[in-house]
């Protein structure tokens, strides 16, 4: 369920028309609901109720501050990867007890940063990130909490390039020699294994993968109790994936029936790192026809979002709903299937303005003719939409809307021209 709906035939979040937030802000444009982001976060809380789990927000997925402190203020921690992060996750209100350090490549001074601010738990997915992490603690005083990110070894269950638990890819500790290294710190005095964490990829429309990911995580957490380690925490990541074409997505009660048995039976507190489920419905972007044009036997949609607003279709050929936001009458608001005929439409690229063929938001698409000026709506851009945004070809990056119900607020400016060059010229002055 989300918060964006045709009335009368013109796209609303909430209760306000989106030709209105466009007109007013300018395009392209992300806009927001808070409702929705609510729903799919208190989702989650219910279908885990049984075992009281922190859900911590992935902060990647948008880190909009105003958007984090929407999580903080519904009992949300945070998941960071980043200093930056880090410090977007504090300035949300965040509070370093319910943080939990993820990444593969933490420098000493995230490292330093971290443990400064009291974070909660380190996911830590190298041996040498761990010895780092212990002299880091051994300098400041302090025993850094730290939870094994293990790389379970499951068959591949999404995109290449977002599938983390498969053999050979960078993250997490081999599944088959953790306990070695886990044995070697048993008895490390600036460090202190509580806990087992598994991000297993992102997005998963199935439960086996979780499911496969508890019956090896029950096995490993007897053995590395057995070592001495007193394992706490379970941390099953994030990955729960959403509707981008129809339905197709799992609700998170699905996810809780393999993942909360589990927990039970390994005596566990369960920590999830949720991003897209909560903020990938919630969020659209909004952007308008500069030029149609036929060239090749193509029909091409010139329109004012980028590659540079929204990266996924052409980084893993992602499919997003594309509809536009005052549909002619006749056509359907919006259609039930994008993929196949629909009447008054015929088959269209949407592209966007970069100079590279692979700058797309869609590629043989159902859309009915538009003309300059039309508005179109880019749908699911909540989550990993903003968060990859580049100023590539010098385009400053998109402004953000939050709406709640009939009230509405910019929650990030659109970037000018100033602020491109601000770093150079700040640089040299
Ligand atoms: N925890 C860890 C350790 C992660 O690496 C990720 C995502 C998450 C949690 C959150 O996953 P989520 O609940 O959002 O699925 N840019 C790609 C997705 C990359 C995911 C990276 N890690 C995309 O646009 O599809």
């Amino acid at each position: 369920m989300d918060h964006f709906h045709y009335r009368s035939r013109v796209l609303h979040c909430e209760e306000i028309p989106v030709s209105v937030l466009a007109e007013k802000y300018g395009t392209p444009l992300y806009i927001y609901s808070r409702n929705t982001i609510l729903h799919h976060l208190g989702q989650l809380k219910r279908a885990f109720a049984a075992v009281e789990p922190l859900i911590c927000y992935s902060v990647k997925t948008n880190g909009n501050v105003h958007l984090c402190r929407i999580m903080a203020e519904n009992g949300a921690g945070f998941d960071v990867t980043s200093g930056g992060e880090l410090y977007r996750a504090l300035q949300a209100g965040g509070q370093g007890s319910k943080i939990v350090f993820a990444g593969v490549g933490k420098t000493d001074a995230e490292l330093r940063d971290g443990l400064d601010n009291g974070v909660f738990l380190f996911n830590v997915e190298s041996e040498g990130e761990l010895l780092a992490l212990g002299e880091v603690a051994r300098s400041l005083g302090k025993t850094a909490p730290v939870a094994l990110r293990v790389n379970p070894d499951l068959p591949p269950k999404t995109h290449a390039k977002t599938d983390t638990s498969v053999k050979g890819v960078k993250f997490g500790l081999d599944i088959d020699t953790v306990l070695e290294f886990a044995q070697k710190v048993v008895d490390h005095p600036h460090v202190k294994i509580v806990g087992l964490h598994m991000h297993l990829g992102s997005p998963i429309l199935k439960t086996d993968p979780y499911k496969q990911g508890i019956d090896k995580g029950l096995v490993l957490i007897d053995q590395l109790r057995q070592q001495g380690h007193n394992i706490v925490y379970w941390n099953m990541g994030g990955g729960f994936g959403i509707h981008y074409r129809k339905k197709e997505a799992l609700p998170a009660d699905a996810f809780a029936e393999v993942i909360v048995p589990g927990i039970k039976q390994a005596r566990c507190k369960l920590v999830l790192e949720p991003g897209r489920f909560i903020v990938g419905n919630a969020g659209i972007l909004v952007s308008r026809v500069i030029y149609t044009k036929e060239s090749g036997g193509k029909h091409f949609i010139i329109q004012d979002a980028a590659m540079n607003d929204l990266i996924r279709p052409t980084l893993y050929d992602s499919f997003h709903r594309i509809w536009p936001v005052e549909p002619a009458a006749g056509l359907p608001t919006p259609p039930e299937d994008y993929e196949s005929g629909i009447a008054g439409t015929r088959i269209q690229d949407v592209v966007g303005p970069v100079c590279e063929s692979g700058d797309f938001l869609a590629k043989d698409r159902a859309l009915p003719d538009l003309r300059r000026g039309d508005l179109l709506a880019t749908f699911s851009a909540g989550a990993y939409g903003m968060s990859m945004s580049s100023n590539y070809n010098s385009r400053p990056r998109a402004a953000e809307v939050l709406v709640e119900g009939s009230n509405h607020r910019l929650i990030r400016r659109r970037e000018s021209f100033q602020d491109l060059v601000r770093p150079e010229v700040e640089a040299t002055a």
